[in-house]
């Protein structure tokens, strides 16, 4: 098993789906081939069914964290390699987008097309998985059962799942914080809803229709089904590229695109919020979900700036972009997705000022963005108050999109 990225030697010792993708952006700036091998590797563990596991496990380090995939039993069924070994949630598809952006920069056409050939047939299975057996009647968007699926783990955005007071049937111990403060982490609440929920979801061998009279967390992210919007584009501008089909159908992804607005906009907060499938109506918590979903390709210029400069009020003097506005009932400092700043919630709202043509709000957060890591280092998280480090340290993805930022728009000296 090589050929990949751990996010983080101590805490992640593992593969991880998006962190993988926002990797390989890293890699494509020195070592091409080792970006490609990156997103190959990940896609190593797709299931039968399409989906892409939002962790590859290494049989080597299962003693070194929880969860296995024996807290996914069943998963050996549905992984197309025999052997490997996997959770059995997804995660949103970075793979996407980053394997079309190192397509781009490859060191030249024919092995950006080889590349692009050897990845996209399993790109565009693993978003038939979500327009399939993720979709619920009456609705394209994509439902999320679990918040690591999200990425998101302990924002506030999915407090109603902590209300909801799952517990586990089997014990289990966290490992998580061994290395990492426990005020940085989920609470105990949390992580109780996180195993229960993995039961819930392997008890119903992983077909949401079997368990979603039993979950209390069946949601359309905002971030997500913009990332689904936005993976969908990027496989089709690759597929344009080596003269094939389009991945998926244009009309296919305005009627997402109309079903993301009508679902996902809050016309009197006017940003996007997510939306409580098992209750039928919008959860609206203040977080940087609405403006991390600007990277979905749903937003016209003006609704760019208009939800970002809101948001960026939000946040007062706390810069870059923190996951709470502080101020806020939920805001906490230091602890994971409830306040921190995260490096690639930044580097997904640069890159929709970008694709907006909004080139001094993207020049702006990148360099509060590079300040940040040139001050405190390579960390998970900051806090976003006092600009220190928070979670584990040495943080793959954060030092990836360092690489990607200075490599994509070096600061002017
Ligand atoms: N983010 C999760 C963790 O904290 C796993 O996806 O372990």
């Amino acid at each position: 098993m090589a050929g990949w990225t751990k996010p983080s030697a101590s805490q992640y010792p593992h593969q991880w789906n998006w962190d993988s993708g926002f990797i390989s952006l890293g890699w494509a700036t020195f070592e091409w081939e080792t970006a490609a091998t990156e997103i190959e590797s990940m896609l190593h563990g797709q299931w039968s069914d399409g989906m892409v596991p939002h962790v590859r496990y290494d049989p080597r380090q299962l003693a070194d964290y929880f969860p296995g995939p024996d807290r996914w039993p069943g998963m050996e069924r549905h992984v197309g390699r025999a052997g490997e070994l996997t959770s059995g949630i997804s995660n949103p598809p970075i793979l996407a987008l980053a394997a079309r952006r190192i397509g781009a920069r490859a060191p030249d056409p024919e092995r950006r097309d080889a590349f692009w050939r050897r990845v996209l047939p399993d790109l565009a299975r693993w978003l038939e998985y979500f327009f399939t057996a993720r979709r619920l009647a009456g609705c394209p968007l994509v439902a999320i059962v679990h918040p690591w699926e999200t990425g998101w783990d302990n924002s506030p955005r999915w407090d109603r799942l902590r209300q909801a007071g799952l517990r586990p049937k089997q014990i289990y111990e966290r490992l998580d914080t061994r290395a990492v403060a426990s005020a940085e982490r989920p609470t105990g609440r949390d992580y109780d809803s996180y195993i229960a929920l993995a039961e819930i979801i392997s008890e119903g061998d992983f077909a949401l229709a079997a368990y979603r009279d039993r979950t209390p967390f069946v949601v359309y992210d905002a971030v997500f089904d913009a990332l689904v919007h936005r993976a969908g584009q990027e496989l089709n501008r690759i597929a344009e590229v080596l003269g094939e089909p389009a991945v998926i159908a244009e009309a296919e992804l305005a009627e997402f695109a109309r079903a993301y607005d009508e679902y996902h906009w809050h016309p009197h907060l006017r940003t996007y919020v997510d939306w409580d499938a098992q209750l039928g109506e919008q959860m609206a918590s203040p977080s940087a979900a609405g403006i991390a979903a600007l990277s979905g390709g749903l937003s016209s210029a003006e609704r760019v700036a208009e939800v970002a400069e809101a948001y960026l009020a939000s946040c007062g003097t706390a810069e870059p972009i923190c996951t709470v506005p502080p101020g806020t009932d939920a805001f906490e400092p230091s602890n994971y997705w409830r306040g921190p700043a995260w490096i690639q919630v930044n580097w997904l709202v640069i890159d929709a000022f970008r694709e907006a043509g909004l080139e001094r709000a993207a020049a702006s957060l990148t360099s509060s963005t590079l300040r940040l890591v040139e001050r405190s280092g390579f960390g998970e998280y900051f806090n976003p108050i006092d600009r220190t480090a928070r979670g584990s340290q040495s943080f793959s993805w954060t030092a990836a999109l360092v690489l990607d930022l200075l490599h994509t728009a070096p600061p002017k000296s």
